[in-house]
Parts: structure tokens; sequence; C-alpha cells
């Protein structure tokens, strides 16, 4: 009998040991993802190029979502007066839909709206979308990004 109650007591002991360790690597894990979150965001590098035939094929007027490139490029009579939106609502990152129906921007997650330019029509997001500058890179690429000369 002592020696059941010693392997017993010595498989407890090997469960609580795997318990801690797996807890740890738990909390290890979710720390490094939180802490990735608040000071790196969750998003990696895009790729902020579209080719220019892309661009002269976009009709004016309408917004025209460009996945790879994570934008909405509302395209004006010239490329001066287009803009691209970053695709993230301003209030916690959501990813939001033009609904053609309304002709507004609209974030699922918590019913933020938008107008075409990205001014908030309605909260709880209090900023306008994040607008970006197109510029010529060459004569097949744009580029868009935060700085109007970059
Ligand atoms: S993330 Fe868009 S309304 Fe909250």
């Amino acid at each position: 009998m002592p020696h059941e109650s010693m392997e017993s007591n010595s498989k407890r002991s090997f469960l609580k040991y795997l318990m801690v360790f797996v807890s740890g690597l738990i909390g290890v894990f979710s720390s490094w993802g939180i802490a990735r979150f608040v000071f790196s965001g969750t998003r990696q590098k895009v790729d902020r190029t579209i080719p220019t035939e892309l661009f002269k094929s976009i009709s004016s007027g309408k917004p025209y979502f460009i996945p790879h490139a994570e934008v909405w490029i509302v395209k004006g009579s010239n490329l001066s007066n287009s803009i691209a939106l970053d695709d993230r609502c301003t209030h916690l990152g959501c990813r939001y839909k033009w609904n053609d129906s309304k002709g507004i921007f609209e974030c699922p997650c918590h019913g933020s709206e938008f107008d075409i330019q990205g001014h908030v029509l309605r909260g709880p997001a209090s900023r306008p979308l994040k607008s970006l500058f197109l510029a010529e890179t060459s004569e097949q690429i744009l580029r868009i990004s935060d700085h109007p000369h970059n």
C-alpha cells in the first residue's frame, strides 16, 4: 500500500507541475499577444502600392476596395483629388464596408457610419477614417502613404 501511495503522490506532483507549466505558457503567450496589440497594433506590413492601370480602371464617385493594400479608393476626376482610406474603423479597428444603397461606409462592430470622404456620420467612432495620399512613383505604380511625398 505505501508503494501505491508514493506512486499516486508522484503522479499528482507531476500533473501539478504540468498544470503550472501549461498555465505559465498560456500566460506568456497571452501577455505577448496583448503587448504586441498595444505597442505595435495587430497589422502586418501591408503592400501599399497599386498598378496605375488598376487605378485608371476605377470608376469615380464610388469607393473601390483594394484588398492587398487594405484601402478604399475614392477616385475623383484625377489623382490629386482622389483619396485612399485605410480600411480600419477609427473606433476599435474593425474593417468597415461600403453600403451602396445608403451611400455610406458602415462598421459592423459597433455601428459607426462615415460619409464617402471618411467623415463621421454616427459614432461611437469620433475620428474620421484615416485618409492616405496617392502618389505616382513610376508610370506603372502608385504608392499610397501617410505623407504626401513618400
Ligand atoms: S470598431 Fe467600428 S464602430 Fe467600433
